[in-house]
């Protein structure tokens, strides 16, 4: 193969070096419907060594481009999936998707870059990541990290700090559930926020009452309620309304942002539509299974058919996947993320006789943008400008890597799809790229097909076919303050100096 590209990362792997794909640099996308966030139009998009040069109407190329037609087809920003756990070891075993599986998975369905979760390992930030860097090597797409805050001391304080400032990392998920695991108290939660306050780093949160959880456990199982029904009704949206308002409530205390992961009910999306419409900075991320599903899929008669629906919070009743839409679609949540944190249904079956014992996580990294245009735009209920925004666009800005990433724009890194809305998915676990042995939209058929995927200016995925190459996925740095944290330090000035207006009192008469 010829390795004339093959610098910084960029060019092609050996995989696709001579094979259909020219060994070229230079890529023409054709008489597509370029879409942005904020604004549409008919160009072509041209390409060179992994980034995006020109956007025009017209551009005229020599004979060593490698030319697309992408006439009447969408030609968009690759997605970004701000929420996945690859390689993540949870539960007492460890997801299959590995970060190549996982983003092999992700590049067939669209998907360019994704945000994933470090763990820290004994509590030791430091030692999580340098672990998570390892897992990444083999990534096939660019990818960031989040950092998981799992227990509070001087060193977790020091070591966030150098994170952010040194390791490319500007956001912490704490986790309130997951007790006698992952969860943190209340105390700990203040701790993080004032931390991440300070770093300009965005403080997230895994919101379900996790004392309430432990406790509806322990009554479904005195119940008889064993079955992955019981996993639903231990952890009812009540518990999950409850953590969203009082992560919301403390991060008002604090001033700082937050983040909701995985808004999953009514409850929890109310309680931010209230913060939002107050004024506070709140931003919320559904995930497509919760915008997409239902929770009878956990009362169905087949144990390994209802254990795959088994993630937390819960997917909820009929109602909340619609109420969930419409809150993506007026702007009350801003971005669609996926969890993407899979186990075989042989993991799965270790809650055969106790639903604490499965697993949590369910798919979606592969899905995730065939399903939402599906259900959003082919519904209706967004344009083609809103999907763009709330699958890639959004979440760059809020992570800070916009408009490298998120946007077609001349100097954005060339990671395009192009979707033909004339054609049709299909989603079943016989040929999805992911290494699971089973799929939650097994069977689900809709309107719209990703034909082409070209992450960091490489063919990846075209004529249903995927040439993902081990190692060529870059680890994407993120820095602080972000602008979500505009204006923030005058909103603490302003309120720093009211209170230090002078109280007027009489003299004491002794
Ligand atoms: O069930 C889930 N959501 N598994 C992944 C871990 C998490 O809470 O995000
Ligand atoms: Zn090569
Ligand atoms: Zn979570
Ligand atoms: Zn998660």
């Amino acid at each position: 193969p010829n390795h004339q590209f093959c610098e910084a990362g960029i060019g092609y792997g050996d995989s696709t070096c001579g094979t259909s794909i020219p060994s070229s640099n230079k890529l023409l996308i054709k008489g597509g419907t370029v879409v942005n966030a904020h604004h549409q139009q008919i160009a072509d998009v041209y390409v060179e060594d992994g980034i995006i040069v020109a956007v025009n109407p017209t551009i005229t190329v020599g004979d060593d481009v490698h030319v697309i037609d992408a006439t009447g087809k969408f030609v968009m920003p690759g997605g970004i999936d701000p929420h996945t756990h690859l390689e993540f070891e949870f539960m007492n075993t460890v997801t299959v998707d590995n970060f190549f599986s996982g983003q092999a998975a992700a590049l067939a369905g669209g998907t360019t870059m994704h945000i994933d979760f470090v763990i820290p390992i004994n509590g030791s930030l430091t030692a999580g990541f340098e672990a998570y860097e390892k897992k990444a090597k083999k990534s096939c797409m660019d990818y960031g990290f989040h950092m998981a805050i799992t227990k509070w001391d001087e060193t977790v304080s020091r070591e966030m700090e150098l994170m952010v400032k040194e390791k490319g990392i500007n956001s912490f998920k704490f986790f309130m559930a997951y007790k006698g695991a992952l969860m943190i108290s209340d105390d700990l939660l203040l701790e993080g926020f004032k931390k991440c306050k300070s770093l300009g780093a965005l403080a997230m949160v895994h919101a379900e009452n996790g004392d309430a959880v432990y406790e509806g456990q322990r009554k479904m199982i005195e119940l008889g309620i064993t079955g992955p029904e019981g996993h639903a009704l231990s952890r009812p949206a009540v518990l999950e309304g409850e953590a969203t308002a009082r992560a919301i409530r403390l991060a008002d205390f604090v001033n700082t942002p937050l983040y909701v992961v995985h808004v999953m009910s009514i409850d929890a999306m109310e309680e931010i539509a209230k913060a939002r419409k107050s004024g506070q900075r709140v931003i919320g991320e559904p995930v497509v299974s919760g915008l997409a599903l239902d929770e009878s899929w956990l009362w169905h008669p087949d144990f390994e058919t209802a254990a795959k629906y088994v993630m937390s919070p819960p997917i909820r009743k009929q109602g909340h996947d619609k109420a969930l839409q419409a809150a993506l679609s007026t702007g009350v949540l801003q971005l669609v993320g996926t969890d993407h944190c899979v186990f075989n249904s042989t993991q799965k079956a270790f809650g055969i006789d106790d639903f604490r014992k499965i697993p949590n996580g369910v798919n979606g990294i592969e899905e995730r943008m065939h399903v939402v245009w599906d259900i959003m735009v082919e519904s209706g209920q967004i344009s083609v400008t809103d999907f763009v925004r709330l699958t890639s666009t959004e979440c760059a800005r809020i992570f800070n890597i916009y408009p490298r990433k998120g946007a077609i724009l001349p100097g954005s890194d060339a990671d395009i799809i192009i979707l033909n809305p004339n054609s049709s998915f299909e989603v079943t676990a016989k040929s999805h790229h992911s290494r699971l042995d089973t799929n939650i939209y097994e069977g689900r058929r809709g309107k719209g097909k990703i034909e082409v995927t070209i992450a960091g200016g490489r063919v990846v995925w075209e004529n249903n076919e995927l040439k993902a190459v081990p190692g060529t996925g870059r680890y994407i740095q993120m820095e602080p303050f972000s602008y979500v944290f505009d204006g923030l330090d005058k909103k603490d000035a302003s309120y720093l100096s009211s209170l230090q207006a002078p109280v007027k009192r009489a003299k004491s008469t002794a």
